[in-house]
């Protein structure tokens, strides 16, 4: 145990990618300047991969995507990403799929583990950002813990992503100084803590809520929490087809409130969202590969979509 500890990110021994360069011409020239895995024990960087939209990722992230020589993707992220994969690169989609077989975790960091032993430049990307409910903690303990050299490159999360394409901020001065993130599949088990999460003023964010959404809502209102506090589910943000549903927690708690989308979706609940605002943008985000028809489509609507429950 320590009492204070403080590491400054230059005297880490491990390699990492290069700040940004201001300048994009350069920027774009920076293949032969990157650092290069040592042939001995390569290297591994996890990526976030921001909401689902290509266009998100950071540019650190895109610059140590198109020096990979093996990519490990999650399932479940849009094909468009692999614009972004060098042409040489070998390729291994992982992770979760719905009802469909999977590479285990441990047989991901296995292989994460033995391609950077054999010398490669290894990229895990993961969609959002890899230290929020995407087990990258996990595999940055087994990469540290097999000697392989890792940096965490981050990514924006459906959080900041949702409130950012629904429009009202997570934090406002007058209504709420606290942002709580929950995982929808593990909702409170005692009163005590269903109370505080009730009477915690803020912002709650769920993550994998959409399918307990109701009973969430239920507790909170049996709890103490006001029927009228305003609950969003923000669903695919900012991705073509976003779509925003705005609704109170009793109407959620009776069941008004539900996915309309086979996306992602995650959900808000707090004051904050009484504060919104409608952004609108001059030129529509284009997905970065050729449009799918389901993008297609979504950008016949008016790629957006904002709705209220009924
Ligand atoms: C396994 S978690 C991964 C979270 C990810 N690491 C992040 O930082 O956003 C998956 C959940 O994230 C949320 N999510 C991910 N992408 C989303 C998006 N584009 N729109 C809404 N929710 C999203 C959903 O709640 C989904 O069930």
């Amino acid at each position: 145990m320590w009492t204070l500890l403080r590491v400054r990110a230059s005297e880490s021994p491990m390699p990492r990618s290069k700040p940004v360069e201001p300048n994009p011409a350069a920027f774009l020239q920076q293949e032969a300047t990157a650092p290069r895995a040592s042939e001995a024990t390569g290297f591994v960087s996890l990526i976030g991969a921001g909401p689902g939209c290509p266009d998100l990722i950071t540019i650190r992230g895109l610059r140590a995507l198109q020096r990979a020589q093996v990519i490990l993707f999650d399932a479940l992220l849009d094909p468009a990403y692999q614009e972004f994969f060098p042409a040489q690169a070998q390729t291994l989609a992982v992770g979760k799929r719905c009802g469909q077989a999977s590479v285990g975790q441990a047989d991901i960091h296995q292989l994460m583990i033995e391609h950077a032993r054999a010398g490669r430049r290894v990229v895990r990307l993961k969609g959002g950002d890899p230290l929020v409910f995407g087990r990258g903690g996990e595999e940055a303990e087994a990469l540290e813990a097999a000697d392989v050299p890792f940096e965490v490159i981050p990514g924006v999360s459906a959080l900041l992503a949702g409130a950012a394409g629904a429009g009202f901020p997570l934090t406002h001065r007058a209504v709420s100084r606290r942002i709580t993130i929950l995982e929808g599949h593990h909702l409170p088990d005692s009163a005590a803590a269903w109370r505080d999460l009730a009477a915690s003023s803020g912002t709650l964010a769920v993550y994998m809520g959409t399918r307990t959404l109701q009973s969430l809502a239920q507790g909170l209102l049996e709890h103490g929490a006001a029927p009228d506090l305003p609950v969003a589910l923000v669903e695919q943000a900012q991705c073509p087809g976003q779509t925003s549903t705005f609704s109170t927690l009793a109407h959620a708690a009776a069941g008004a409130l539900h996915p309309v989308t086979a996306g992602p979706g995650i959900l808000f609940i707090g004051e904050s969202l009484n504060h919104r605002f409608h952004p609108t943008s001059e030129v529509p985000h284009e997905p970065a590969a050729p449009v799918s028809g389901s993008h297609r489509e979504a950008r016949a609507r008016g790629g957006r979509r904002e709705r209220r429950a009924s």
